[in-house]
């Protein structure tokens, strides 16, 4: 079986989604487009061979059409509940881009909606399929480290996000939009759900990009203390200006490891003695996680067609966005917050 795949949101995310499944991932194909843009739904259909009456101004048209079996949501994080229960209820599989929603209401509407339609909900945390992070997981996993004890967590991303990225109502700013994998990774890789957070916040360059959004903030640090005892930090910066940058650091009680590296390539070129050693450094996360984002999409086929089990599970996203709400708390309140100040104010939690 293949799996047919219509792309909502044919934006950045969404290309590098589109390129996957046309160019790479032979258990699914890309046969419908949906964007709420004319011109980007005519632009992105040229560009992946989608004829124009595969393309569509809004998922209800899509569903009206029906051809296809799966979704993958690449819209803004503000529209995310209302596509994600749709396409569910439609019983479409459906792979969500991270930050999965604003608040954990909207996550367990997702989630209640995929588990009562039967459909497969994965979570874009594509790191958790980049051949370096998913090896080092592996290995903690296989007790090579030992228990590990910190977990620290990098990203440091290029360009100003967009408005509705910086505002804390329609995205929850850059903890959520920057910093959602740190908050995933930090926990998947601990092996525990993080239970106390402190985050600091400074704001740079916001007056240099004329930025007056309430709140801004460019750089933030922020201290997790996990349920098993364990300690984490992230570390977000954006715009950063010297290029993209996602690592991470594990101490174990018997070891260190150490995932990622700032430099794109392993390759050092040195021709002149005045200026040392050459080497690039990522520029872009499409470039620095291009295998993540084949074997995340490679896994979404996989979980549908042959029943695999998901590794990047609506729980995962949901737990993602309370780190987020806590953190966001936080930085507003100036002090530590519990997560269960988060947890325990959604009923049925
Ligand atoms: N996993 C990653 O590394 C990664 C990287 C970038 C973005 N993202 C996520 O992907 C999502 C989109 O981000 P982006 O940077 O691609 O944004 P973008 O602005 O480049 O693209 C979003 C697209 O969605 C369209 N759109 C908006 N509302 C719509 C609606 N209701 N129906 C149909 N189309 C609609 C817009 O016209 C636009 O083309 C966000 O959730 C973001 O956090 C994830």
């Amino acid at each position: 079986m293949t799996v047919r795949v219509c792309l909502i949101g044919a934006g950045r995310a969404g290309k590098v989604h589109a390129n996957s499944l046309t160019h790479h991932v032979p258990r699914a194909s890309l046969v419908a487009l949906v964007d709420s843009v004319p011109e980007t739904l005519e632009s992105t259909g040229e560009q992946f061979g989608i004829p124009a009456a595969q393309r569509f101004a809004s998922l209800e048209a899509a569903l009206a059409w029906n051809g296809f079996d799966a979704v993958v949501i690449t819209t803004p994080t503000f529209t995310h509940k209302p596509l994600a229960v749709t396409a569910a209820e439609a019983g479409k599989h459906v792979f969500l881009e991270k930050p999965m929603a604003l608040s954990l209401e909207e996550c367990d509407a997702i989630i209640q909606a995929a588990e009562k339609a039967g459909v497969v909900l994965q979570i874009g945390f594509m790191r958790r399929f980049d051949p370096e992070f998913a090896a080092a997981y592996e290995r903690i996993q296989a007790g090579e480290i030992g228990q590990p004890m910190i977990v620290k967590s990098l990203t440091h991303g290029p360009g100003l996000p967009p408005p509705w990225a910086r505002d804390l109502k329609q995205s929850n700013g850059m903890l959520a939009e920057v910093n959602s994998h740190d908050w995933d990774c930090t926990r998947w890789l601990m092996g525990s759900n993080p239970q106390r957070v402190y985050v600091e916040v400074a704001n740079f360059k916001g007056a240099m990009h004329n930025v007056t959004t309430p709140h801004f903030y460019d750089n933030a640090l922020v201290n997790i203390r996990f349920e098993n005892g364990g300690l984490g930090s992230i570390s977000g910066v954006c715009p950063c200006e010297y290029g993209y940058d996602a690592r991470a650091e594990i101490i174990g009680e018997r070891g260190i490891m150490q995932i990622g590296d700032i430099r794109g390539q392993a390759v050092i070129v040195g021709t002149d003695r005045d200026r040392g050693y050459i080497t690039p450094i990522y520029r872009t996360w499409p470039q620095r996680f291009a295998w993540g984002y084949i074997r995340e999409m490679e896994h979404f086929a996989e979980c549908i067609t042959l029943g695999t089990p998901n590794r990047a599970t609506g729980a995962d996203g949901r737990w993602a966005v309370a780190g987020v709400l806590a953190g966001t708390r936080s930085l507003l309140e100036e002090r530590p917050v519990l997560l269960s100040e988060i947890l325990d104010a959604v009923p049925n939690s």
